[in-house]
């Protein structure tokens, strides 16, 4: 769609709106404060007990869901915390009756940084639904969406709600049609919704609007379409405001003292512009006070994990390079005692990400990136030494990178061969998986749910399953 062609379409929309043909039409809301915005905020470092008070006050909203699990979720609990999340899930359900629950889940790597079988993404996605689990937000960072149809079908299988997302970047290669392409790739696949994803918060008001309109179009009655939108440019209340009128049907937002810059619009912010108007969410802005003031004792309690790149940064239009990832390659560099080098490194930024065929940059391949641009600077020579994950990457087991990768580096990592992305990456998952953390778990995993934990994170698990063998003190 030319951009004359979408002010059109605008023009349109706001004169059905003033006759009052479009109707009023309920936004819905999903709030994502336990999850993506302590995520990108607090480092996911809250724990279960400070968490549950906030999730009981959410739950009496009328959000269509609430986001409390996945992504870092599993990691940060395994790891900081010294949690297991299976536990949290529960405990969360208990107090949350009223309201369906969701999580994130990257496709066929689940939450980590491989890809696993099919069947073992079966078990994560049947395990999930039995503990509690309802709305599946489900992608893969190179929107390869082989990668989320194992994960999709089994979610259907298992009484949940499967919503496919597509990852928005800005490159050369994706361009207006690519982002119809894959949305018509979506609709088809199953899913109950589709979801824009822009993880980063670099969408423009008016892109927001021309893709939006496009996807609707597409997707008709087929599927109601939703915007997940970060806000590290400071556009994303205009790009939801956009993408309202092109005829979104849900939007994402986190609790003020959480919002915005690296996270999301706030919750009361967006309930309160659409308020009274043909898109009202029918969501009580007095409902909202209590869990506005839990999330900012949370906010107090946990300080100390906020770093200096959680606020809108008008860089994030040149680089890319979301709030998370940069903290990561501080973190990188700091331990070398070399942060002399991060402008280097972020200048490298943008030459890996062009020679990997431009991914998205959204965890994992936003670390991915990240890791191998600063370990470029750091040796003083171009791909000198190459990730795992880069290896991986390159190998096809993130799925068909966007673009075409450089020769140089598929040189680097694979010498005279070619990658055949022709093979989906879950056909290249260990099989021996499950069998073989079964064996090193022994007697310290009592249930799918532990297998699963150390299938997905190995040492952290068996750390945190030793530990709850231990006689308590
Ligand atoms: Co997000």
């Amino acid at each position: 769609m030319r951009f004359e062609e979408s002010l059109d379409k605008l023009a349109e929309d706001m004169r059905a709106l003033l006759k009052g043909a479009a109707g009023s039409k309920r936004i819905k809301i999903t709030d994502l404060t336990p999850r993506d915005g302590q995520q990108c905020k607090l480092a996911t470092r809250v724990s279960t007990d400070d968490l549950l008070p906030l999730c009981q006050a959410l739950d009496t909203c009328g959000f269509h869901a609430v986001e409390v699990w996945g992504g870092a979720s599993f990691d940060a609990s395994l790891r900081y915390l010294k949690e297991d999340p299976w536990e949290r899930l529960k405990r969360i359900k208990a107090v949350m009756p009223k309201t369906k629950l969701q999580m994130l889940l990257r496709g066929q790597h689940i939450l980590a940084y491989r890809p696993y079988t099919d069947s073992i993404v079966r078990k994560f996605v049947e395990r999930a639904c039995a503990n509690g689990m309802n709305v599946f937000r489900i992608f893969e960072a190179t929107n390869d969406f082989r990668n989320i149809q194992v994960a999709t079908k089994a979610v259907k299988e298992f009484g949940g709600e499967a919503h496919v997302e597509v990852n928005y970047t800005v490159s050369p290669v994706h361009t207006i049609e690519r982002w119809m392409e894959y949305a018509e790739q979506l609709i088809e696949i199953g899913a109950d919704w589709l979801s824009f994803k822009d993880a980063t918060g670099i969408l423009r008001p008016f892109d927001s609007y021309r893709i939006i309109r496009g996807i609707k179009e597409r997707a008709k009655d087929k599927l109601p379409v939703l915007l997940h939108c970060h806000d590290m440019g400071g556009t994303s209340s205009m790009s939801h405001l956009m993408a309202i009128l092109a005829g979104v049907d849900m939007i994402d937002t986190v609790m003020s003292p959480l919002s915005f810059g690296s996270a999301h619009p706030a919750t009361e912010t967006m309930v309160a512009a659409l308020q009274n108007t043909p898109f009202d969410t029918g969501i009580d802005l007095k409902l909202l006070e209590e869990p506005a003031r839990i999330t900012r004792q949370i906010k107090e309690k946990y300080e100390k994990f906020e770093t200096g790149y959680t606020g809108v940064s008008g860089d994030v239009f040149i680089h890319k390079i979301p709030g998370g990832m940069i903290s990561n390659m501080v973190a990188q560099l700091k331990e070398s005692n070399r942060m002399d080098l991060m402008e280097a490194a972020l200048k490298e930024v943008p030459n890996v990400e062009r020679d990997m065929g431009y991914p998205p940059l959204l965890t994992p391949t936003s670390q991915i990136v990240g890791v191998q641009a600063v370990l470029n600077v750091l040796t003083g020579e171009r791909y000198k030494m190459v990730t795992r994950e880069v290896t991986d990457y390159v190998g096809g087991k993130y799925g068909r990178p966007p673009g075409p990768v450089a020769k140089e580096l598929v040189k680097k990592v694979m010498g005279d061969k070619e990658p055949d992305y022709s093979i989906r990456a879950g056909n290249l998952a260990d099989p021996g998986d499950w069998d073989r953390t079964v064996k090193e778990l022994g007697s310290l995993a009592k249930s799918d749910e532990d297998v699963l934990l150390g299938v997905l994170f190995p040492m952290q698990a068996k750390d945190y399953l030793s530990s709850r063998e231990a006689p308590k003190a």
